[in-house]
């Protein structure tokens, strides 16, 4: 049986245990909020909105997808914003996509102008003829988990209650925790635009005996939005052999009419759910990456931590990164070390720190090719920091190492190193 320990974490949203590593996927303080502070709020999303067409997003480790969602959740709400009134850039088309929706199996299709029309009657398709879109490439090795993305919930706001017992200290710490942090949703929306892309890439979810079990398992029944699962439902219970797909095109477009609420379908109108790419690549990121010729204005970089997963922290796999990035792109992590930091210099980033207003500390690192975009430089005693035994970096000279022969060739070197030791700097700075 497939390895699914859902919790809640401190914003209402889930996150995710793994009992191989007793550790968690996602930070327990608040999943989403680790999201959108970390990668989104840290971007520098609003420069590319203002200057590019087409915006390319490289998502590492996409798990349940909190990176992508944050970006989209951003986008959808900043839509308006920044076209201004809706007449400056919708084009009204009433051919080749209003045919195209008709022709699906729905008998009835919902607009903006009228709560239900018939077939003969379609009104307005609205589309917007500036912004070309976000394409997203999603990497993962858990099939799963891509599976799994569009349904997770956030928004709790009882989540205490609705706690399973998981053995695993930093979860019950904020579970007693008497602040929880402000409640965060991703909306429906987001997860919507996310399963149409995720069945029609893999389309076995429907044959999937551990997804099935999962999304009908009781017990994890909080930890799934009901809506998306109704979909989902529905879909699955239908005769597929004919046009499935097209079936759920329409079935999204009627949801997105009837369940959106009125501001956010404001804002929304106009947008076709096909302005959001997302191509999902199951599998290992250094190989999937080596084999992509696009290069991207935003990457993240989500891998378990350099000591569990080195091989996604090598300075190998930076310069791979390096090679895919837009002249203007940026690269966000988590990860403040030493050892990572140094990799992505030697690379030839320049890098930053991330910085967090609410928690007034620096939460990650920004690695750019173009220096202006770095906000927050590294202080001195980070580049001191950079220079002793601690920033040695990684090394997978092939890309295809595995993380304990990368660990234990790192050991050795720092081991035999005649640096000194980052406690010692420490010490010796009053650090
Ligand atoms: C910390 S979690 C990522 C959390 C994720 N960003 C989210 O929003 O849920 C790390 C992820 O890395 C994936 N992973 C581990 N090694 C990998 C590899 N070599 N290539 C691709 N993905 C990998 C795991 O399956 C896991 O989902």
């Amino acid at each position: 049986m497939y390895d699914f320990h859902p919790y809640f974490t401190n914003d209402g949203s889930t996150g995710l245990y793994s009992p191989e590593f007793n550790d968690i996927y996602h930070s327990a303080s608040g999943a989403l909020t680790e999201a959108c502070e970390k990668f989104i709020k840290p971007s520098h999303i609003d420069y590319l909105l203002n200057n590019y067409q087409q915006i390319k997003v490289l998502d590492i480790c996409y798990g349940i997808g909190y990176n992508t969602k944050s970006l989209l959740n951003y986008i959808f709400e900043k839509y308006d914003q920044r076209f201004g009134c809706p007449t400056d850039y919708y084009a009204q088309i009433h051919t080749d996509k209003a045919k195209d929706i008709l022709s699906t199996n729905s008998d009835t299709i919902y607009t903006d102008n009228h709560k239900e029309q018939s077939k003969t009657n379609i009104g307005t398709v609205y589309t917007h003829n500036k912004f070309a879109g976000i394409i997203i490439k999603a990497i993962d090795n858990d099939e799963n988990l891509f599976c799994l993305s569009p349904f997770i919930k956030t928004g709790e706001k009882d989540f205490a209650k609705h706690n399973l017992n998981i053995p695993c200290d930093k979860i019950h710490k904020y579970l007693t925790d008497s602040s929880p942090a402000d409640c965060m949703k991703i909306n429906n929306l987001v997860n919507y635009v996310i399963l149409d892309n995720i069945v029609k890439q893999f389309p076995q979810i429907f044959a999937n005996k551990e997804i099935n079990s999962i999304l009908s398992d009781k017990n994890l029944d909080c930890f799934f939005e009901n809506d998306i699962r109704g979909i989902y439902r529905s879909l699955n219970n239908q005769d597929i052999h004919i046009s499935l797909l097209r079936r759920l095109n329409s079935f999204l477009h009627n949801i997105y009419y009837r369940h959106v609420s009125n501001g956010y379908k404001r804002r929304l109108k106009g947008s076709i759910l096909n302005d959001f790419i997302l191509d999902f690549k199951c599998g290992d990121a250094r190989k999937i990456i080596s084999a992509d010729s696009d290069k991207y204005h935003l990457i993240f970089l989500d891998a378990f931590t350099p000591s569990k997963c080195p091989c996604l922290w090598s300075l190998e796999f930076f310069k791979l990164l390096f090679e895919h990035m837009e002249p203007d792109g940026m690269l966000l992590t988590y990860s403040s070390s030493a050892a990572v930091r140094s990799a992505m210099i030697e690379a030839g980033f320049f890098i930053g720190n991330i910085f967090s207003p609410r928690e007034n500390k620096f939460i990650g690192t920004a690695a750019v090719k173009n220096k202006t975009f770095i906000k927050y430089p590294l202080s001195e005693s980070d580049l001191g920091l950079l220079k002793t035994r601690a920033g040695i970096f990684y090394r997978d000279p092939d890309l295809n190492g595995q993380n304990e022969a990368i660990i234990e060739q790192r050991n050795f070197e720092v081991k035999n190193s005649n640096l000194q030791s980052s406690s010692e700097y420490k010490r010796v700075n009053n650090l």
